[in-house]
């Protein structure tokens, strides 16, 4: 099985294009990599793709790695597009998929409502593009050779569908985290998830790689380095640090690779000197990066 990170970053991307803290003027001076936004790439056979979420940034991604070019004159190599919630940074990029290829796009009922919802989805062709319907706790088959089966995380529903009755940490069918193997290696990936409770933990335990979500370091980061006021709590993405935060949660997973991404451009680990960085590297997490091959 082959893993490629087409985008590294949260929504938003690294450097974002309103945002002046130190990782965003350091990414726009070149001194730490950019990051686009959130999606991984996935084959069992290097010839057929699974796309995990449809970033904006879905174009210049599919241009960086010869991996996604093109197979014939008209076509791509990839089968099929799976959706882990409605984000604007996993869905916004369907919308660069259309132009009369064909794929199927793998969702829960509830995401698929949230296109059918929104018209503009309707520009890609029901002929050509297929919309799949999965469940919790099913196994589907994505592309040849891999079997995913999707599993309800803590989350909340988009941004944009907040209501006044918001659950922070729902469990159900609006934020979703991939089992993902070819037979022989296990990979798990998870960008939004609003907490670790035991059961999930538990759940990692055949886990040879971990895709995990690592927007923030710190729960009022956004406030700490004065990008705005949210916490991550608010957000539904679970902080790295502290007595419940994912490093903490995780750090009985000693077997499998642990890999950050959904990183938001403000988190500190991104400064390859900062002690944040020192810290989750010493708890055996590296961060992903953009065009990164992973082999699990
Ligand atoms: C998130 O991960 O929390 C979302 O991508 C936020 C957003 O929609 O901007
Ligand atoms: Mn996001
Ligand atoms: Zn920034």
């Amino acid at each position: 099985m082959k893993i490629l990170v087409l985008g590294a970053g949260a929504g938003g991307g690294l450097p974002q294009w309103n945002c002046r803290c130190r990782n965003c003027d350091d990414a726009r001076a070149g001194i730490i990599p950019s990051m686009t936004q959130s999606s991984v790439a996935v084959s069992a056979n290097g010839a057929d793709w699974v796309v995990l979420n449809a970033s904006p940034d879905i174009r210049a991604q599919l241009q960086a790695v010869p991996e996604m070019h093109p197979p014939s004159r008209r076509g791509t190599p990839i089968a099929s597009v799976v959706l882990t919630n409605a984000d604007i940074d996993h869905i916004a990029g369907l919308l660069t998929l259309r132009e009369k290829t064909a794929f199927s796009v793998y969702a829960t009922g509830e995401t698929h409502a949230v296109l059918a919802e929104n018209s503009v989805f309707g520009v890609l062709d029901n002929d050509l593009v297929q919309r799949m319907d999965i469940r919790l706790d099913q196994a589907f088959e994505p592309a040849p050779g891999l079997t995913v089966t999707p599993f309800a995380v803590p989350g909340k529903v988009a941004l944009f569908l907040e209501g006044d009755a918001l659950d922070l940490k729902a469990m159900g069918e609006q934020t979703i985290g991939l089992r993902i193997s070819d037979g022989a290696r296990v990979v798990y990936y998870v960008p939004g998830c609003a907490e670790v409770p035991d059961w999930l933990l538990a759940r990692f335990g055949d886990a040879d790689l971990l895709l995990f979500d690592g927007t923030l370091w710190e729960n009022d980061e956004m406030r700490q380095t004065g990008t705005g006021s949210k916490t991550g709590e608010r957000m539904g993405h679970i902080a790295m640090t502290g007595p419940q935060g994912s490093l903490a949660r995780l750090s009985a997973l000693t077997k499998c690779r642990k890999v950050f991404i959904h990183i938001n451009n403000t988190n500190p680990v991104l400064q390859p000197q900062s002690p944040e960085r020192a810290a989750i590297e010493k708890a055996g997490w590296t961060i992903a990066q953009d065009k990164m091959s992973l082999t699990p």
